[in-house]
């Protein structure tokens, strides 16, 4: 028994510049942090995020934290996680979080999990391995160009992003990921195109359109010494319901629009022509069955289910069950607590589809998603891009970690 002794939330800042919830939870001998992450491309089954009347603040997430939470926390052991959390889902009562905020419930969850880990002066992996011996590192998915809700919709697909799947290790996979990033770069400004970077710290460039950045990013692979489909395959997030409208898929740059089966078709094209081995989204969060259908005429891709999952072990079961998906991608934020969050992995490995920790697009400092990847062994994590301090402070918590662990190989993915 950890008993929590004292808690309290603050308002801070994330990534895009918008304020967002810590929670910092003590016990008698060491305290715990975290920070909600927020999204751009919301799925609308995943839990809700509460902000003030300004749609900006989270005054009244805090408000009620310490109204509600905090004392009804006080004297919990923070070494039991599912009644912590559990006590959060009833003090909040509703089916998507309206009334608490999943983002407070995420912080909370999050800052008890810590809070206990350094209470028992352990790294938060280790404690979340619990009894497993040997831990691998995920293998990153890391973006390269950004896109879609990250960019303005500069290119339609959301994310552009590399997959380092021959690297042996850790420091060896960041390296060669930062060699194509520095690559993309260079031809983005030998050849005027570069406009900036997205959200997530990705380029957006002037291209005609999504081909075309298709294009670039595998001549920046191969520029950069590596080999494209073999060293290094491209992931792509399509985050269709972004540009989904009036039942067609609207493509902004290409200026034209196409029905489900016609768009199926046109993305299974691409995923001839290019070295692309992951499609995350590729349909609306309502349509399973193009998931089916895109899974089937791609069969060299994996289908990864973000907006249509939620990271809600139910939703992952039923689109495993259906055939819509590979892989789900796993934002704990989605769902609102860790024990959630680990129920929704779990159903993954049931139904024998490949789990993906992932961050948002709004971030902080908070490096816990890099300990649940470790911890909880998840193939592949997801974090954006190789610049901005919101991603590396990831990317470096898992090289410590990485490095703690005698840089042990990279979890074994069959994506080539
Ligand atoms: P979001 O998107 O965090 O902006 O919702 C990230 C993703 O779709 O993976
Ligand atoms: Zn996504």
């Amino acid at each position: 028994m950890i008993a929590i002794r004292n808690c309290r939330s603050r308002s801070v800042w994330d990534s895009r510049g918008r304020p967002t919830i810590e929670v910092e939870i003590h016990t008698d001998t060491a305290h715990g942090r975290a920070i909600a992450p927020a999204g751009a491309s919301k799925g609308k089954y995943e839990a809700h995020e509460l902000r003030d009347a300004d749609g900006l603040g989270v005054a009244t997430a805090c408000a009620g934290f310490d109204r509600e939470i905090a004392p009804a926390l006080i004297g919990m052991d923070c070494s039991n996680q599912s009644a912590i959390d559990q006590r959060l889902i009833e003090l909040d009562g509703t089916a998507q979080r309206e009334r608490l905020g999943g983002n407070t419930l995420i912080a909370t969850s999050m800052a008890a999990a810590h809070a206990h880990a350094r209470s028992l002066g352990q790294p938060l992996f280790r404690v979340l391995a619990g009894e497993r011996a040997s831990l691998a590192l995920p293998v990153p998915e890391i973006q390269i160009m950004g896109g879609g809700a990250h960019a303005h919709g500069r290119i339609d697909l959301q994310d552009l992003m590399i997959v380092p799947v021959g690297a042996p290790d850790w420091p060896t996979a960041l390296h060669w990921c930062a060699d194509v990033y520095r690559s993309m770069g260079e031809l983005l400004r030998k050849s005027k195109r570069l406009l900036g970077v997205a959200d997530e710290g990705g380029y957006f460039p002037e291209v005609e359109g999504n081909e075309a950045a298709l294009d670039l990013l595998t001549r920046a692979i191969d520029a950069s010494g590596h080999t494209a489909g073999d060293d290094i395959v491209i992931s792509i997030d399509v985050a269709a319901t972004q540009f989904y409208v009036d039942g067609q898929y609207r493509l902004s740059r290409e200026k034209r629009s196409l029905g489900s089966t016609e768009w199926i078709e046109l993305l299974a094209t691409w995923c001839e022509r290019f070295p692309i081995r992951l499609v995350e989204d590729p349909a609306q969060e309502d349509d399973a069955d193009s998931f089916a259908r895109f899974r089937k005429r791609a069969p060299r891709c994996r289908v990864v289910g973000d907006d249509l999952v939620v990271t809600n072990a139910a939703r992952i079961t039923q689109a495993a069950t259906s055939g819509a998906i590979d892989a789900a991608l796993i934002k704990p934020n989605q769902a609102g607590t860790l024990t959630e969050s680990k129920a929704a992995l779990d159903a993954c490995t049931r139904s024998s589809i490949m789990p993906i920790v992932s961050a948002r697009s709004g971030e902080t400092e908070d490096v816990t998603i890099a300990h649940l990847s470790v911890g909880w062994g998840a193939p592949m994590i997801k974090v954006g891009s190789m610049t901005r301090g919101e991603r590396t402070a990831k990317w470096n918590e898992l090289l410590r970690i990485s490095e703690s662990l005698g840089h042990p190989p990279l979890a074994l993915l069959k994506l080539t």
